[in-house]
Parts: structure tokens; C-alpha cells; sequence
């Protein structure tokens, strides 16, 4: 037992999938059972477990095995938000707060607190329910980086490498058809994946929604190059970036999605205007999309999110509900989630990283 009187935790994983979920769940278990002989439950597909209570037990058999696998053991959703809840009523399809029903359901499986593994969307609900009393804590996750207080989340590293990978092969054809190749990654509002696998991948060309770029500018790198004799260019773009003036372009909308807009398409419209500005030279654009999200988490993540795993339990033993674990420059910190939930980690034009995309020749399109 913690000493704190807490016997029994459940643990829920909500939005998107992101490598080192599993290594979070087995840390969270192993910690639980190992450090504090307690009991652990994993409500499954985020919130709506919680709805429906459809949960695993967790136990050091159920978690063996899994540190470097991706996605999640005990699944996720990102569109339940019990606050506001899709259920039929009276033949009618209706959005209800279910909230409560959540809460009944952990006093009957007698869970005295929860871990909260999400990004933004889960974290919000996460605080709402800290607020309605449920003892909980958080654990910061998404492949985008761009939830505030905290250094970096799992997955982030994941997806960067992937990207990386995917540039590697994307310069074989640059070079041997003298193509422009372009790469969009995924990150939502922010340039996180771009920016990084950008400069890992010695991109030419690095787009971001945080610096709205000029076509004209991505001409003009394109031409020096050619003069210097390069008759290949690499550019990697955000889904979240616009030209100056211009607009996001939105793939698709997820109506019972609490965020609906899923970004995509940006790379496509980019390579035919590129196409059209230094013909005959083709372009070409390739959509990572879902590739970055999935596949076995790098060294870094699963030591990351062993790390928040740890931590996330020993917040609990320390009474300190409503906090999410955090790194603070390289160390284990917590911040309240009323501090976290709805702000946006931006990448900074005038930051270091940029500042060193620039340095070595990097155009950011502005
Ligand atoms: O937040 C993670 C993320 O992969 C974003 O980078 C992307 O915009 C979005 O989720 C895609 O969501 P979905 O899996 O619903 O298409």
C-alpha cells in the first residue's frame, strides 16, 4: 500500500498512438507492484473504458514483453470526451456530460487514483476531472512536442528518427533524377518534426507553420544550388505550414473528434506550384503520414518514458494529484495541469535550433 492509503490504480492512454506507450504502462506497473505492492488496471480506449469500465488487469505477466513494441496494450481513442459525450437518447443522438458515470465506475472497482497518459485533448479532460475530486496524474505524450512546460514528450524522438530515415532514401532519387524531393511530416500547428528531421536529414529547404514561408525564397535556394552545381534539393515540410498570407490546408474533418481538423496536403500543393516556377525540373512529394506514429520507440523514448512511468507513481504515493510529470532542464519535475492544458509549444524563430538551420545554409523559406 502507498502511504497515502492507495491500494488499486488504473491507467488509461488517450489520442493519438505514439511509440512508448507500452513502456510507460510497463513502467507504471512494474513501479506499482515492485516499489508499493499495489494492484493496477488499464482502462481500455482511453476515456470510453472508463465510460463503459472495460478494463485489464496489469500485472508483471501482462507487461512483459512490450517495452519495444508500439502503440498501446490497452488501446486508445481520441475522440471520447466524457464532458461531452456522443450517446443515443430516446432514438436521438445527443452530446451529454458522462462524467460521473466515470467516477462511479472507479469507486465501484474500488481504483483510488488514475494515470493519465495523453496529449492535450486527454490532459484537458484529465484536469477536468481533477477538478470534479478524482485523484489522478498525467503523463505528457505525443510524437508533435507541443505540449508547453515540459522539455520534450515520448515519441517525439520516434518520429523524428523515422522522418530522418525517410530523407535518407528520399536523396537517393533527388540525386539520381536531379529531382526536387519534398517530405511532409506530420506535427499539427507546430514544426517540432519538420525542424529536427530537417536538420538531421540534411534537408535543404525546412518549412514551418511558425515561420510562413515565401515560394520565392524556396526558388531562389533552389536556383543557388543549381548554380553551385546541386541539381537535386530536399525540402521538408510541417503539415501545419502556410505561405505568407496563405491558409493551412485541412485533409479531412473528424466531426465527433474534440479537435476535428486533421492537417495534410500542404506538400502536394507546394511541389505543383514549385513544378510550375522551375520547369522542366520535376518535383515530387511523399506523405509520411502514420509511418512516423508507429514501429518500436528509439533508446531515448523508452528510457523517457520509463523515466515519466516512475514518476507518474511516485506522484501519486506523494499526494500530489492534479500534476503532470515533466522534464525540466534534463530533470523529473511536475506542473499543475491547470498550468499545461491549452498552451502550445511553438517552435521559436528566433531559437537556437533555427538559428542553427540557418547557420549551415538551411533556407526556412523566409
Ligand atoms: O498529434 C499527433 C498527430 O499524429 C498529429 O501530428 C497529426 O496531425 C494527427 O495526430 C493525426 O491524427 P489522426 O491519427 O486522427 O489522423
Amino acid at each position: 500500500m502507498m502511504q497515502n492509503g492507495i491500494k488499486k490504480i488504473g491507467v488509461l492512454t488517450g489520442g493519438g498512438d505514439c511509440p512508448g506507450l507500452n513502456a510507460v504502462i510497463r513502467a507504471i506497473t512494474k513501479t506499482a507492484i515492485l516499489q508499493y505492492n499495489i494492484e493496477v488496471v488499464g482502462f481500455l480506449f482511453g476515456y470510453k473504458g472508463l465510460y463503459t469500465n472495460d478494463f485489464i488487469t496489469l500485472d508483471l505477466k501482462t507487461v512483459s514483453g512490450i517495452q519495444h513494441k508500439g502503440g498501446t496494450i490497452i488501446y486508445s481513442s481520441n475522440k471520447d470526451n466524457l464532458f461531452d459525450y456522443t450517446v443515443e437518447e430516446n432514438g436521438k443522438v445527443v452530446k451529454k456530460d458522462v462524467s460521473d458515470i466515470a467516477i462511479e465506475n472507479l469507486k465501484k472497482d474500488e481504483v483510488d487514483a488514475m494515470i493519465i497518459v495523453g496529449g492535450d485533448g486527454t490532459l484537458t479532460s484529465a484536469r477536468d476531472f481533477a477538478r470534479k475530486g478524482v485523484k489522478l496524474v498525467a503523463v505528457p505524450k505525443t510524437i508533435d512536442n507541443d505540449l508547453a512546460v515540459t522539455d520534450v514528450t515520448f515519441g517525439f524522438n520516434s518520429a523524428v528518427d523515422v522522418a530522418t530515415y525517410a530523407l535518407n532514401h528520399l536523396h537517393t532519387t533527388a540525386e539520381s533524377h536531379h529531382r526536387v524531393m519534398i517530405l511532409e511530416v506530420m506535427g499539427r500547428n507546430t514544426g517540432w518534426i519538420a525542424l529536427e528531421s530537417g536538420i538531421a536529414g540534411s534537408a535543404d529547404v525546412i518549412l514551418i507553420p511558425e515561420i510562413p514561408y515565401n515560394i520565392d525564397s524556396v526558388i531562389d535556394k533552389i536556383k543557388e544550388r543549381e548554380q553551385n552545381g546541386k541539381l537535386f534539393s530536399i525540402i521538408v515540410i510541417a503539415e501545419g505550414a502556410t505561405p505568407v498570407n496563405g491558409e493551412r490546408v485541412i485533409q479531412k474533418i473528424v466531426e465527433d473528434s474534440p479537435d476535428p481538423i486533421r492537417l495534410g496536403g500542404i506538400g502536394t500543393k507546394l511541389a505543383e506550384e514549385l513544378e510550375k516556377a522551375i520547369y522542366p525540373r520535376e518535383v515530387r512529394c511523399t506523405i509520411l503520414g502514420h509511418i512516423q506514429r508507429g514501429g518500436s520507440p528509439t533508446t531515448f523514448d523508452r528510457i523517457l518514458s520509463t523515466r515519466y512511468g516512475v514518476a507518474a507513481v511516485n506522484l501519486l504515493n506523494e499526494n500530489l494529484f492534479g500534476n503532470m510529470v515533466c522534464i525540466e532542464n534534463g530533470k523529473m519535475y511536475y506542473e499543475h495541469l491547470e498550468n499545461v492544458v491549452g498552451r502550445v509549444k511553438k517552435v521559436d524563430p528566433q531559437g537556437e535550433l533555427v538559428y542553427v538551420a540557418k547557420s549551415i545554409g538551411i533556407s526556412l523559406g523566409n
